[in-house]
């Protein structure tokens, strides 16, 4: 169940080299410092930035592994579970809930993947990937999260869409069925927390700047994607107080991409 701690990873943003956890060290949102947080896809680039910046904002950090799949930074608690498996999720979040004291007030569900295939080359299989993967999987991370901050009285949600959750195109039904239905997910749970101090909101990157991007397409030109880093700072001011009136919200966070 519990996951291996791992160094900040170094990576190459649109302007040079960021390192996560170092150069958005400082970043003091109110609202943050002293909170329970949890990060799914934690190993994974965007999610190992968010659960950097939270643990740098001062919150006591869980992040969430794919058993056998990576590392979360250091000083964070590693959680591991197919984020698709009912009784995995259940049990991982009680894990947490144990290591951080309480149930987390934070959540920043960054697991997700990518297939894309013309229609026709779609396999019954694959597209169940992207439904488990993109869409069940966020259900039973926000249903485990929704009502003990629902009881409390405040909590943040943020789920991580793509720019496909507002249109599909050529070669990604699968992928952004399954990115719409999170963002349908994400505002119905955004107006069953209204009024409870709950937020919950969804923000859409275009393609992001990570290692994996680089290398599946080696002739594109990254300086107009987006650094994990800088989607992850807008993670967290949703997450903030700054951001208690902002809920069921799509924010495209493109760049230039
Ligand atoms: N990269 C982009 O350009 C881009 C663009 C738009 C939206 N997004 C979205 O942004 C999010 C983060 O992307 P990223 O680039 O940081 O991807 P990433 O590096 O692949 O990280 C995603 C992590 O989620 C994990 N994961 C996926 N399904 C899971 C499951 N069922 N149970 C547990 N863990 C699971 C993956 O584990 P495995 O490696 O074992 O699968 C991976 O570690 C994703 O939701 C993605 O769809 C990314």
């Amino acid at each position: 169940m519990s996951a291996p701690a791992g160094p900040d990873a170094t990576r190459a943003g649109p302007t040079g080299p960021v390192a996560a956890g170092t150069a958005d060290r400082g970043l003091r949102l109110p609202g943050i410092h002293g909170r329970r947080a949890v990060v799914t896809g934690a190993a994974g680039a965007l999610g190992s930035a968010v659960a950097a910046q939270l643990r740098d904002a001062g919150a006591r950090v869980g992040g969430i592994v794919r058993p056998g799949s990576g590392r979360v930074p250091r000083d964070i608690t590693g959680a591991s579970a197919d984020l698709t498996d009912e009784a995995a999720v259940g049990a991982c979040f009680a894990m947490l809930v144990q290591s951080l004291g309480g149930p987390p007030e934070i959540v920043v569900h960054c697991a997700g993947g990518y297939a894309g295939a013309p229609l026709a080359e779609t396999s019954l299989a694959q597209w169940r990937r992207m439904i488990e993967d993109n869409l069940t999987a966020a259900f039973l991370v926000v249903r485990a999260a929704l009502p003990p901050m629902m009881a409390a009285g405040w909590g943040r949600i943020v789920t991580v869409g793509s720019r496909a959750s507002l249109q599909g195109g050529e070669g990604s039904a699968a992928y952004s069925a399954s990115k719409g239905g999170l963002l349908r997910l994400t505002e119905s749970a955004a107006a069953e927390g209204l009024g409870r101090g709950v937020t919950v909101n969804c923000v859409l990157p275009g393609t992001i700047d990570t290692p994996s991007n680089r290398r599946a397409m080696p002739g594109a030109e990254p300086g107009s994607w987006v650094a994990p880093e800088a989607i992850a700072g807008v993670c967290l001011f949703l997450c903030s107080d700054a951001a208690a009136v902002i809920s069921g919200a799509a924010v495209p966070v493109y760049g230039r991409s």
